[in-house]
């Protein structure tokens, strides 16, 4: 039997900017993306018969083709119709990130299989092939392959590698009751704010170089050049999230939630993603703990779970192949 066990990081969007409608109904995005230490674990295990079954933790997590772990491998399986001399596998997810969080929870575990079954079927894939699969899973994907800092265009799903800040740290906090599908987020913005885009026909042809994105961009590298606390002030000053124009009037609590982190002596807070999930950036680890402890302190609702995670340069980490 052969088994492979990899860590699959969640990621949160330290800007996201949408700069138009595309014509396949996605949105032409600006993103910079920032892989974070909160990790799911997957365990791929070969079956014999030619089957794909999926356990997870979660209750709430379908295991059937819905499951973007299972995609994945059913993915695998039709674009090398000759691994099924190999038989089958089994995937077993240990869910440590919050579900429909705007973490990309699924996003990493459906990265977590492509990388763990190249490994396990001796596929020789490359980064750049696994991210072109990932590309046909979702749009976060090829971006939970190589993780790290990057920024993101396109729908997502184009990503290039920004210098490495992971001397941060982010506390988390999520009402457990709350998720927030994100296609609902994407179409109101297009309801609401579609007109706002610069040239809404060709929007999504607009370079993302002239973004908003520039400025952070910047910050980040500077950062990551000098270490200077000030260059951390303006990064969490720059945080950005178009998003948040709908999630947080639909979800007034994640609104109170965000203004209450806000409060804290952090660099920033914003929403992750389409949310509802909130996040504060903190320059240490102690700073973070003290965050969190004083959000339990602001809102003591048992309903609110919070967690501290440092911002790391990977993803998906292989931790046993044999
Ligand atoms: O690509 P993924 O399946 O993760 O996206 C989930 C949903 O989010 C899509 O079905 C789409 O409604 C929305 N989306 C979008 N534009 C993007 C990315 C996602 O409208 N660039």
């Amino acid at each position: 039997m052969r088994v492979c066990s990899l860590a699959a990081s969640a990621k949160i969007n330290l800007h996201l900017e949408i700069l138009g409608n595309r014509p396949d109904g996605y949105h032409e995005l600006a993103m910079v993306m920032q892989s974070i230490g909160l990790a799911d674990e997957i365990e791929i295990r070969s079956l014999s018969t030619d089957t794909i079954r999926v356990h997870c933790s979660h209750p709430d997590v379908p295991t059937d083709d819905r499951n973007l772990a299972y995609r994945a491998a059913a993915l695998i399986v039709e674009e090398f119709p000759s691994i099924a001399q190999y038989g089958g596998v089994e995937i077993t997810i240990q869910k440590h990130i919050p579900v429909a969080a705007g973490l990309a929870g699924g996003s990493t575990n459906a990265a977590a299989v492509l990388v763990g079954l190249n490994l396990l079927w001796k596929l020789g894939l490359t980064q750049t092939d696994l991210q072109a699969l990932g590309a046909k899973l979702g749009s976060d994907v090829p971006f939970c392959i190589t993780g790290g800092t990057m920024l993101a265009t396109g729908r997502g799903e184009q990503v290039s590698p920004l210098p490495d800040v992971s001397q941060l740290y982010v506390v988390l906090a999520k009402y457990r009751h709350l998720a927030v599908s994100t296609a609902w987020a994407y179409k109101t913005y297009r309801q609401q704010f579609g007109h706002t885009y610069p040239t809404p026909e060709s929007a999504h042809r607009q370079p993302h170089t002239s973004a908003q994105s520039g400025p952070i961009v910047s910050a980040l590298a500077k950062f990551a050049q000098n270490n200077a606390a000030s260059d951390t002030l303006q990064l969490g000053q720059l945080l950005y999230n178009d998003l948040e124009k709908v999630v947080l009037p639909a979800h007034p609590l994640v609104q109170h939630l965000r203004d209450e982190l806000y409060r804290q002596p952090t660099l920033g807070a914003m929403m992750s993603g389409s949310g509802p999930t909130v996040f504060a950036l903190t320059q240490s680890l102690i700073q973070a703990q003290q965050v969190q402890a004083a959000l339990k302190v602001a809102l003591p609702d048992p309903d609110l779970d919070s967690w501290i995670a440092p911002f790391t340069n990977t993803s998906i980490r292989v931790i046993r192949h044999d």
